[in-house]
């Protein structure tokens, strides 16, 4: 019998997500060596397999699963096929997430639901889907990817930021039904993390979020999986209901 925790990341395959996973199946995580990772991608097979061929390590088994996270069904399915191959769930990583930016003048309401579902009602499937399996085991950790944008807004981000904020009160409320039950439920908050998401900034725009990051430069997806790997972690064992910023000084409270 595996003795690796077995952890759940949806959007594995690119960015913060794909360093989610190899820290999750790299780590001496959680009291015990490494993780068994399931993660969900919506696009790239090509990816998946590469992922799953990088990290190639006899000690963790690592599985792909194709589907639309914003579907409820989709999770559901996927969960209950991922559980079958890890052999159960302890860690949910909710990072699914897209950008699609414009001023509320142009917004449309398609711009605005389409991010929503990917971003917000994604975390209520996974981790509706999960919690069932956590509650029995009294035993689980969710970390969900905000973002600074949820607590400060940012112009030409409404959906974007509301999404984020939305996952902030989720995260919040869900913490504090399931902390009789063992289940701890984060967020972290990322500022600007150098991936594909940001890569489409101008030298401008860059210049301009430079100005208001203390440590002057942009987080890199691993700053990001670091704090995921610490959150599941038993040194973090009585932390619940928070939001963690990971944004080099961007936002501070
Ligand atoms: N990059 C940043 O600066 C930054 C800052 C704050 C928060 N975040 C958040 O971190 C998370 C990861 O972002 P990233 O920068 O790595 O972005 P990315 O675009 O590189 O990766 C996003 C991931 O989400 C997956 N995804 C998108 N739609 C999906 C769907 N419908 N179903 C399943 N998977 C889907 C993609 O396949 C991809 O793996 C997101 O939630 C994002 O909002 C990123």
């Amino acid at each position: 019998m595996s003795l690796n925790k077995r952890a759940i990341v949806t959007g594995g395959t690119r960015g913060i997500g794909r360093a989610i996973v190899k820290e999750l199946a790299a780590r001496s995580c959680c009291g015990v060596l490494f993780s068994d990772v399931a993660f969900i991608y919506n696009s790239c097979d090509e990816c998946a397999e590469e992922i799953q061929q990088e990290i190639n390590d006899p000690g963790t088994k690592i599985f792909a699963f194709k589907a639309d996270a914003s579907s409820f069904e989709e999770a559901e399915e996927t969960v209950s096929k991922a559980i079958e191959k890890l052999g159960g769930v302890d860690i949910l990583v909710n990072n699914a997430g897209i950008t699609r930016d414009n001023l509320m003048l142009r917004m449309t309401p398609e711009d605005f639901d389409t991010v929503l579902n990917i971003n917000l009602r994604s975390v209520f499937n996974y981790t509706k889907a999960v919690m069932k399996h956590m509650i029995k085991q009294r035993y689980g950790r969710i970390v969900n990817i905000a973002s600074v944008v949820g607590l400060i807004g940012n112009p030409g981000q409404a959906n974007y930021a509301a999404s984020k904020a939305g996952i902030i009160g989720f995260t919040k409320s869900v913490a504090r039904e399931l902390a009789t039950r063992n289940i701890t439920v984060n967020a972290i908050a990322p500022g600007f993390i150098e991936t594909e998401m940001t890569e489409k900034l101008t030298d401008q725009q860059r210049e301009i979020l430079l100005r208001n990051i203390p440590m002057q430069r942009f987080g890199k997806p691993e700053d990001v999986a670091k704090v995921v790997g610490f959150l599941c972690s038993k040194d973090a064992d009585y932390i619940t209901g928070q939001v963690i910023n990971v944004d080099g000084g961007m936002v501070m409270s």
